[in-house]
């Protein structure tokens, strides 16, 4: 059943078991310089200082989106879901961290006007206890919300172009898992051999074009 974003980590309690929790909506896409290294980075402050973590994005249409508000240190002072006036024009992106006391958290928030346990809900929980911070996706990165028909042809437009100009392809798992040696060369080349077409041939270059020393 669909019960709102924030649902999730109701159902997938036992997967977060004790863990600290990242989740990002299936329908935004990020691409940017780095972004793995920031990635890694907010999960070890999260663990460190105990404060959860949101990420802003500046977009010419804040009010189809979470508004998120902050201050100096970049610590969030008001969250609203699809304001009418935005008190910013930094929209709140798919993706979000949290220590594992999200879970308590989704189970006690209330469903909002449209019937939905917002993910909002769960911010402004953090928020009111001076425990949400803010990090800015600057210039340098794209985030894409794939959520109507046409929001997906403008991602696939982008990715395309990107892709074509550079022959590389973007978050190609089995890419990312070779070069953070999850595996390794022959076992590349095997899964390499289970595509027959123009993906297994990228595979094989991936090996060929591997810059690093045998
Ligand atoms: C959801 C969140 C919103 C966030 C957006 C990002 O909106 O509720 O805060 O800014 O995702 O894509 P929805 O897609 O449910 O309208």
């Amino acid at each position: 059943k669909s019960r709102g974003i924030a649902d999730c980590f109701i159902v997938g309690e036992e997967f977060i078991g004790d863990d600290s929790v990242c989740l990002i909506l299936g329908d935004n896409i990020f691409y940017g310089n780095h972004f793995g290294t920031i990635l890694r980075q907010t999960v070890k402050e999260v663990e460190e200082n105990n404060k959860s973590t949101i990420f802003g994005y500046s977009v010419s249409d804040p009010q189809r989106f979470g508004v998120v508000e902050f201050d100096n240190e970049l610590n969030a002072i008001s969250i609203e879901e699809k304001p009418v006036n935005p008190k910013s024009n930094f929209a709140v992106v798919g993706l979000y961290f949290y220590s594992n006391e999200v879970v308590k958290i989704a189970k006690n928030i209330k469903p909002s006007n449209r019937g939905e346990l917002e993910i909002t809900s769960v911010n402004e929980f953090f928020l009111n206890r001076n425990r949400l911070k803010v990090k800015l996706l600057r210039r340098g990165h794209a985030w894409l919300d794939t959520g109507t028909h046409d929001t997906l042809i403008d991602a696939s437009i982008f990715l395309r172009m990107v892709e074509q100009r550079q022959g590389l392809k973007i978050s190609c798992p089995e890419e990312i898992a070779y070069y953070m040696n999850y595996i390794n060369k022959s076992e590349l080349l095997e899964i390499s051999k289970t595509y027959n077409n123009e993906y297994g041939e990228y595979l094989k270059r991936v090996i060929e074009n591997d810059p690093r020393k045998d």
